[in-house]
C-alpha cells in the first residue's frame, strides 16, 4: 500500500547492512527516501533530486559484485556515496581502490582538511564510525580530499565543481556523533530537497485505503505480540470495526515468562472481539530435540511455523474467498525478501507458507505498514493510542528463546589465550558485512575502555566477541562446554534468569536506557551447572548496529547474585561486544 509520490532520494543498495538505516534517517529528517538495487538503471532515477550509493560487503574488482549505472554520475542528481558506495565511486571516474588485508571496524576521529557543505555546522574533529577493508587509494581526476582518519587518508572525498561526494564512514549509524548533520547537510544543503514527510498524517489516508482493499471481506492476522503486527491489526481494527478482524497468537513454547497472557491483555485491551491463542509447544519442542547448529534451528522453528499456520489456515477456513490476511510488514521486509537480496545471509528467514504464498499471489493479503519504518510505526501507533509502554518494550525476536539458548554437541575445555580465555563456545557475528561463526574471549575482569573492539580487531580470525566475567561459582579454567539442545529443563532455566533480569532491570529504570537486553544461557560449566548466562544489554536505533551498554555496579552486583542462585548456573557473564562485530543475539 503506498500513497506517496515520487521520492526526492534514492538510496541504492550495494548489500551493506546499514542501508535502510540511510533511507530511515533521511525520512526522519522529514523527506521520504526508498530504497533500490545498486543497479537500478540511470533511467528510472531521472527526477531524483538526490542519490546515495550504500555501503555493501563487496569489493570493488571482483567479477560480482554490486555495480551501478556508471551514467548516474554523470546524471544532474547529486551523489553520495558511503563506504562501499564511495569505493564505487572512485573506482567507476578513474580513482584507485586498494584491497586492504586488515578491516577496520570500530570509531575513528575525523580529521577535516577541506571546507565543504557536507560538513557545515560540525565543530572541529569529530566521531565517526568504520566497517570496512577495502580503502581509496587515489581520488579520480577532478576530485579532492575532504577529510582522513588516522588509518584511512581518504575517509571523504568531493568533485570540485559537480555534486558527487562520498564518504568512508558511516554517517548513518549513531556512533558517528555528527551524522545526521552531514546527512541533512546532503539532503538540504547540497541537493536542496522539501520536506515532504510526516507518517502521522497518514492514518486517516491508511484506514481508508484498508476499506478500499478489504472490501466487504474479512481480514485475519497472525499476531507475534511485537509491535508491527500490532499497530498493522489495531489500524485495520479501527477501519473495519472488532467484529471483522480475527488474531491468531501462536504459542511456540520459546516465549519469555508470561508472554502469552500479556499478549492476550493486550489484544483485549484494543478492542478485539476475536483473539485466539494457538497452542504449539509440544510440537516445536519435539522437532527442535538434539539440534545444535544455529541455522538448523532457524529453519526448523520456520518450518514448524509453516506447519502450525497451515493447520490454522485449513481449520479456521481462512482460505475461502471471504478472508483476506493482514500482515505487519514493514518497508525493510518489503526490500528484503522481494528486491535485491545483495546483503549477505547472516540469518536465515522464515519460510514462506504455501496457503500464504498463495493468498499474496492472488493479492488477498493486506499491509497497511509497508512503506514504513520501524520508528514510524510507533509514531503511528501512539496516535492509535496504543500504550506507550507496550510500543516502547524491547523487541523480541520471532524465534524467541531458541536463538538465546547455546547449544553444544561435544564437551571441550576453556583454554588460555592472551590475555583472556578462549571459551568453546561459537557464536554468530557480522564483521565487514558477512555472517561469521567464532569464538568467544573471556577476560578476567570488566575493563573500562574499549579494549574489546581492539582485541576483536586484532584477533578477528579466531574471535567475534568478548565477554567479561561478572561472577563465577568456580575458577575458569575448570569449565568446559557442556552437552546441551533445547531441552524443557534448559528454556526453563533460561526463562527464570530472563526473567529476573527483566524485574530487576524494570525495577532500576536501567530496563529505559537500553533498546534491547537479550539474556543468553551458554553451556558451559560443570557437571553439577553446566549452564553460564550472558547478559548484553545495548543501545541500537533499530537494531542494525548495537553498542554496549554498563550497567550500575551495584545493579550488576544484585543481579549476578540471583542469577547464581538459579538451579544449574555456574556463571555470570557480560558481553562486551559492539555490532558490528558481535551481532546483537548469539544463536
Ligand atoms: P542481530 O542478532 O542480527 O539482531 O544483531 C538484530 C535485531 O533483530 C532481532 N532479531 C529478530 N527479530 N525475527 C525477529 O523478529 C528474527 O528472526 C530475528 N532475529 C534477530 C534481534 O533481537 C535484534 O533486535
Amino acid at each position: 500500500m503506498k500513497n506517496q509520490s515520487a521520492p526526492q532520494i534514492t538510496v541504492l543498495d550495494a548489500g551493506g547492512q546499514y542501508c535502510h538505516l540511510i533511507a530511515r534517517k533521511i525520512r526522519d529528517l522529514g523527506v521520504y527516501a526508498e530504497v533500490r538495487p545498486s543497479d537500478t538503471p540511470a533511467s528510472e532515477l531521472r527526477d531524483r533530486i538526490g542519490l546515495i550509493i550504500s555501503g555493501g560487503p563487496d569489493s570493488v574488482y571482483e567479477n560480482d559484485s554490486a555495480r551501478i549505472d556508471p551514467d548516474i554520475l554523470s546524471s544532474a542528481s547529486a551523489v553520495l556515496g558511503i563506504c562501499y558506495g564511495q569505493q564505487l565511486m572512485a573506482y567507476n571516474l578513474g580513482g584507485h581502490v586498494r584491497k586492504g588485508d586488515k578491516g577496520e571496524y570500530g570509531l575513528a576521529v575525523l580529521h577535516r582538511i577541506k571546507p565543504h557543505a557536507l560538513f557545515d555546522g560540525l565543530n572541529g574533529d569529530s566521531q565517526v564510525w568504520m566497517n570496512h577493508r577495502d580503502q581509496v587509494e587515489s581520488v579520480p581526476p577532478g576530485f579532492e580530499i575532504l577529510a582522513g582518519t588516522e588509518t584511512c587518508s581518504i575517509a571523504a572525498m568531493a568533485h570540485r565543481e559537480r555534486p558527487l561526494l562520498s564518504v568512508q564512514f558511516h554517517p548513518e549509524v549513531v556512533h558517528t556523533t555528527e551524522g545526521l548533520r552531514i546527512l541533512s547537510n546532503f539532503v538540504f544543503g547540497v541537493c536542496g530537497c522539501k520536506k515532504d514527510w510526516n507518517p502521522k498524517d497518514r492514518i486517516g489516508p491508511l484506514e481508508e485505503e484498508i476499506r478500499t482493499v478489504a472490501g466487504d471481506r474479512n481480514v485475519f492476522f497472525f499476531v507475534s505480540g511485537g509491535v508491527d503486527s500490532t499497530v498493522a491489526y489495531t489500524l485495520c481494527l479501527r477501519a473495519l470495526g472488532a467484529d471483522r478482524v480475527y488474531g491468531i497468537y501462536v504459542d511456540t513454547g520459546l516465549m519469555r515468562d508470561g508472554e502469552t497472557a500479556y499478549v492476550h491483555r493486550l489484544f483485549e485491551q484494543l478492542g478485539a472481539k476475536a483473539f485466539h491463542v494457538e497452542e504449539a509447544e509440544g510440537e516445536f519442542l519435539a522437532a527442535l530435540e538434539g539440534v545444535c547448529d544455529p541455522e538448523k534451528k532457524r529453519h526448523i522453528i520456520g518450518e514448524q511455523f509453516v506447519a502450525v499456520q497451515e493447520r490454522v489456515l485449513s481449520t479456521g477456513h481462512f482460505l475461502d474467498g471471504r478472508w483476506i490476511l493482514g500482515q505487519g510488514t514493514i518497508y525493510p521486509d518489503t526490500i528484503e525478501s522481494g528486491g535485491t537480496a545483495r546483503a549477505d545471509v547472516i540469518k536465515t528467514h522464515h519460510n514462506r507458507v504455501a496457503g500464504i504464498q498463495k493468498l499474496i499471489e492472488t493479492g488477498r493479503i493486506i499491509e497497511p505498514l509497508a512503506s514504513f519504518y520501524k520508528d514510524e510505526v510507533r509514531e503511528i501507533g501512539a496516535e492509535l493510542e496504543i500504550p506507550s509502554e507496550f510500543l516502547h518494550r524491547h523487541p523480541f525476536p520471532g524465534p524467541g528463546l531458541a536463538i538465546r539458548c547455546l547449544c553444544a554437541e561435544t564437551e571441550a575445555p576453556v583454554k588460555r589465550l592472551d590475555p583472556g580465555w578462549l571459551l568453546p563456545i561459537r557464536s554468530v557475528g557480522v564483521q565487514g558485512d558477512s555472517r561469521s561463526y567464532r569464538s568467544v574471549l573471556a577476560l578476567e575482569k570488566l575493563p573500562d575502555d574499549e579494549l574489546a573492539t581492539t582485541l576483536v580487531n586484532r584477533m578477528w580470525e579466531t574471535i567475534n566477541r568478548v565477554v567479561g566475567v561478572v561472577s563465577l561459582r568456580t575458577a575458569i579454567p575448570e569449565m568446559r562446554s557442556t552437552r546441551g539442545t533445547l531441552t524443557p529443563e534448559r528454556l526453563a532455566r533460561l526463562r527464570h534468569a530472563d526473567a529476573i533480569v527483566r524485574r530487576l532491570s524494570e525495577a532500576s529504570g536501567f530496563e529505559r536506557e537500553v533498546w534491547q537486553f537479550p539474556v543468553v544461557l551458554i553451556p558451559l560449566g560443570i557437571d553439577q551447572a553446566p549452564d553460564s548466562i550472558v547478559l548484553r544489554p545495548i543501545h541500537s536505533v533499530d537494531g542494525m548496529t548495537a553498542q554496549v551498554v554498563r550497567m550500575p555496579d551495584e545493579l550488576l552486583r544484585r543481579m549476578s547474585d540471583e542469577l547464581l542462585s538459579v538451579d544449574g548456573i555456574c556463571g555470570i557473564f557480560y558481553d562486551l561486544t559492539h555490532k558490528p562485530p558481535g551481532t546483537i543475539e548469539w544463536e
